[in-house]
């Protein structure tokens, strides 16, 4: 353990003890019997039959867990439609009542009822199978968060198509990765959309990916959603969304029953080796935990008005902004613009009346910044839950959010899970399990989880190690594949994440170092491999560091995170350290372009060299130390000892520069 880790679990000794929840939110919870956790451990794995009830099958599963370790299959003999559990068993009950709000960035505002969105989805499922998607085809979309994405989700699923969502703001050649990595059929995306205030041309975008992808498309799908703000014009292979589906106003297209075992859908995740890794989820397990899930944990019911504020482009956003709430048949608002304004939130909520709220640390940091004065003018009593996801939150952050956004006793679900996990894995139950700001709770009842060494042996409650998951859930993905390479689960021994086999069982490795109390709560200290989280989003310090490299005059860079989460980059110039004036700049607009926005770092030091083991290994914790002010560990087994202080000086100083 380093110095870092030990300050971080001494003062986590001293924080609150736990927070009971309120009486009157316990009696109305989804779930208030505490012996919840006591039943699942007796009748494993047959207690996640609750969890399939909470939906409508086409053929109920009469097996719980078949397969082979660790190729788990859950309710392998089930089969079901993933958009009618979404959609059309919501339309028999409630037809009238809202699915989507949806806010613009212009403020536009488009609803849908159950009844809307039934019709939405019919004629989209109907326009992609004129152009021939069929069960088990891939069709890519690459749309920001307007409606016509969580639409086209649900269309494929009604077809049995499987759908593999690229966040609109990566760059061509992401996208052209993950279209062949694929095998994607047909790519939906939109002529563009306003990005911070600007009219962002998405199409050029695709066009340059469609140019490098070597997939063969039977259609390029283009949503109109800048009207004459943007003109594209469409070859001939080029289908307007909007007159694809208008050709198919009112026509009804027959769900495709699916068994349970059978992908859903394929998302990309930046894994350990920095190459996108396919996470395949399937239809029945992975919708089973994503429902009960949002009805126990994030305590969800048809009476909400839900908010998420994930982008629909990461794994949150498919779990809990369209489908865990769309299963549920809840109220869910979708907002275009949140992640230019994330500290707007009481706004919405006031205007909305939002009733259950989930965001990550990042976001209520952002909020913290502009300060609990700027929350006074609106009106946030309509908040009855609030959740986090996606990093740690410190008790301080935790203990705002709660006093500021909620009314001082709301609840709080911090969440632990992953791309892979599918569904929330350790969390406390908000009607049961009191709370301790700055852990995420122990594991859901169902989930068996163990901090081990490096060895695998379990570690002393208060002492830090690798967490790893020893049970199967019925979330987990079925198999992940990067580029062709396309492995079933647990196939490759020697990731730093997935199944491995001990004397004790299969273990799914997290990837995560975690450190648990006494009482089983876990808390999270970080990745162990090279995975960087900023702003929600994953990508791997690889894929940033070599485009910063990639700027000209630039020979080295290392990237950690500091205590706040946000990304500090030290970078080595031809020029000695001495940056060109343009450096900052061009080191943001490459990582903005080869990466993501969400990866630009907010702080670069230029230094002279980098601290190195005597193999040449940069040693990033001893910079993860310096970004964070902390006490720096042992430099003695460094090549260049002498590099720490210079670094260290650098950053204070650049600290010190009034921007
Ligand atoms: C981190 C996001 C601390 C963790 C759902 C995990 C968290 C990675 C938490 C997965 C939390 C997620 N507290 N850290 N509550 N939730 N993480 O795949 O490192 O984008 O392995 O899934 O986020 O990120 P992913």
């Amino acid at each position: 353990m380093d110095e870092g880790e030990r300050s971080y679990l001494d003062a986590g000794a001293q924080r609150d003890d736990a927070i009971d929840p309120r009486t009157s939110f316990r009696e109305s919870a989804a779930v208030s019997d505490p012996t919840v956790y006591e039943r699942f451990t007796e009748t494993w794995p047959d207690a996640w039959r609750r969890a399939a009830a909470c939906l409508e099958w086409d053929r109920d599963p009469q097996t719980v867990l078949g397969g082979e370790p660790p190729a788990y299959e859950w309710f392998p003999d089930g089969r079901l439609n993933a958009a009618v559990n979404c959609v059309d068993r919501h339309v028999e009950t409630r037809p009238n009542q809202l699915a989507v709000r949806w806010v613009g960035r212009r403020g536009e505002q488009r609803s849908y009822t159950y009844a809307d969105l039934s019709r939405a989805v019919n004629a989209a499922a109907a326009g992609l199978r004129e152009l021939g998607v069929d069960a088990g085809d891939v069709v890519t979309l690459y749309l920001p968060m307007i409606p016509e994405l969580p639409v086209a989700m649900l269309a494929c699923a009604r077809l049995g198509a499987v759908h593999n969502v690229v966040f609109a703001g990566l760059s061509a050649e992401a996208l052209a990765a993950r279209l062949d990595a694929a095998d994607s059929t047909v790519l939906i995306t939109c002529d563009g959309y306003y990005r911070r205030g600007d009219a962002f041309n998405q199409k050029s975008r695709a066009d340059t990916a469609r140019v490098r992808s070597e997939v063969d498309l039977a259609a390029t799908v283009v949503v109109d959603r800048l009207g004459d703000a943007l003109e594209v014009s469409l070859g001939p292979d080029e289908v307007d969304y909007g007159a694809l589906c208008a050709s198919h106003e009112g026509t009804t297209v027959d769900p495709v029953t699916r068994r349970a075992t059978d992908r859903l859908f394929v998302m990309y995740t930046s894994g350990t080796t920095g190459q996108p890794t396919g996470v395949e989820h399937t239809t029945g397990g992975y919708l089973s935990h994503v429902a009960w899930t949002t009805r126990t944990v994030l305590d969800v019911r048809p009476t909400d008005t839900y908010f998420c504020a994930a982008d629909i482009g990461w794994v949150t956003g498919h779990s809990y902004g369209v489908y865990g709430p769309l299963a549920v048949g809840t109220t869910v608002l979708m907002d275009e613009g949140f992640s230019d304004t994330p500290d707007r939130i009481a706004e919405r909520i006031d205007r909305h009346d939002v009733t259950v709220f989930y965001t990550s640390p990042t976001t209520i940091r952002s909020l913290v910044k502009r300060g609990a004065a700027a929350l006074e003018e609106y009106d946030c009593s309509s908040i009855r839950l609030l959740g986090t996801v996606g990093e740690s939150i410190t008790p301080e952050t935790w203990h705002w959010y709660r006093d500021h956004v909620g009314d001082g006793e709301t609840p709080v679900v911090d969440t632990w899970w992953q791309t892979e996990t599918g569904a929330i894995l350790l969390a406390t139950l908000p009607g049961v399990t009191p709370m301790k700001p700055g852990a995420v709770g122990p594991p859901l009842p169902g989930i068996d989880a163990l901090v081990v060494d490096e060895d695998g042996d379990p570690v002393d409650p208060g002492e830090p190690g690798v967490l790893t998951l020893t049970a199967p859930w019925p979330g987990m993905c079925r198999g992940r594949h990067a580029g062709d390479d396309r492995t079933r689960t647990g196939d490759d021994r020697t990731r730093e994440t997935d199944w491995v086999e001990t004397d004790d069982g299969w273990r799914y490795r997290t990837g995560d170092r975690a450190v648990v109390d006494e009482d089983g709560y876990v808390r999270i200290l970080g990745r162990v491999d090279d995975v960087l989280k900023a702003s929600g989003t994953r990508f791997s310090v690889g894929t940033l560091e070599a485009a910063i490299v990639g700027v000209d005059g630039v020979v080295e860079a290392a990237a950690v995170t500091d205590d706040r989460g946000a990304i500090v980059a030290y970078v080595v110039t031809r020029s000695d350290g001495r940056p060109r004036a343009d450096h900052r700049e061009a080191i943001a607009a490459a990582v903005e372009t080869d990466v993501v926005a969400a990866a630009v770092p907010d702080q670069i030091v230029f230094t002279t060299d980098l601290p190195k083991t005597r193999s040449g290994k940069v040693m990033r914790r001893l910079l993860a130390d310096v970004a964070r002010d902390e006490a720096l560990g042992d430099v003695s087994a460094l090549r260049n000892p002498e590099i720490v202080g210079e670094i260290a000086s650098a950053v204070r100083e650049d600290a010190s520069t009034p921007e």
